[in-house]
C-alpha cells in the first residue's frame, strides 16, 4: 500500500518500468543519430527488445488479466494487445528497405515512438493498477522471474 501510494513498482511491474525506459532511450538514440547505418543498428536492437517485451509480457501478464473476474482487467488486456498488434506492423512497415535518414523513414520512427508512448502510459497506470488489485506482492514477484526468463528466450529467438 505505501509502495504504491509512492508509485514505486514490484515484482514484474518494475521490470516492466526498466524495459519501457530502456526502449524511450533507444527512441531518442535513433531519433538523434545522424548516420543510417548506426540508425538501423539501433532500430534493429530496439525492435529485438521491444517485440521480446511485448511477447512476453503477454503470455506472462496479460492472458493473466484477460481471465480475471474483474471487468477493467479484461477491457485493458484486450485494448493493450490490439495496440501490441499496431505497434508490431509500425516495426513491420520500418523494417522495409528504405533509408533510414530520410524524411519518410523518420516520420515512421516518430508514429511508433507516439504509439509506443500511448501504450506505455496506460500500462503504466491502467495495467499496473488492475495487475495490483488481481495479485499479491508475491505473486507479482514469481510473474516477474517468469517475465525475464521468457524474454532472455524470445531475444534469442528474434535476434
Ligand atoms: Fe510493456
Ligand atoms: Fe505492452
Amino acid at each position: 500500500m505505501i509502495r504504491e501510494m509512492l508509485g514505486m513498482a514490484e515484482g514484474i511491474l518494475q521490470d516492466l518500468h526498466n524495459d519501457h525506459n530502456e526502449v524511450d532511450a533507444l527512441l531518442d538514440s535513433i531519433a538523434e543519430c545522424e548516420d543510417g547505418a548506426e540508425r538501423g543498428r539501433l532500430f534493429q536492437e530496439m525492435k529485438t527488445k521491444l517485440l521480446a517485451h511485448s511477447h512476453a509480457e503477454q503470455e506472462v501478464l496479460y492472458n493473466k488479466l484477460e481471465a480475471s473476474p474483474d471487468e477493467e482487467s479484461r477491457s485493458f488486456a484486450h485494448e493493450g494487445k490490439n495496440e501490441h498488434q499496431l505497434v508490431e506492423q509500425q516495426l513491420t512497415k520500418m523494417s522495409s528497405g528504405y533509408d533510414r535518414m530520410s524524411d519518410q523513414w523518420s516520420a515512421e520512427l516518430k508514429v511508433l515512438h507516439e504509439l509506443v508512448e500511448h501504450h506505455v502510459n496506460e500500462e503504466e497506470t491502467t495495467g499496473f493498477s488492475c495487475a495490483r488489485d488481481d495479485f499479491e506482492t508475491d505473486e507479482l514477484e514469481r510473474m516477474g522471474q517468469q517475465f525475464q526468463s521468457r524474454k532472455q528466450q524470445l531475444m534469442a529467438r528474434v535476434a
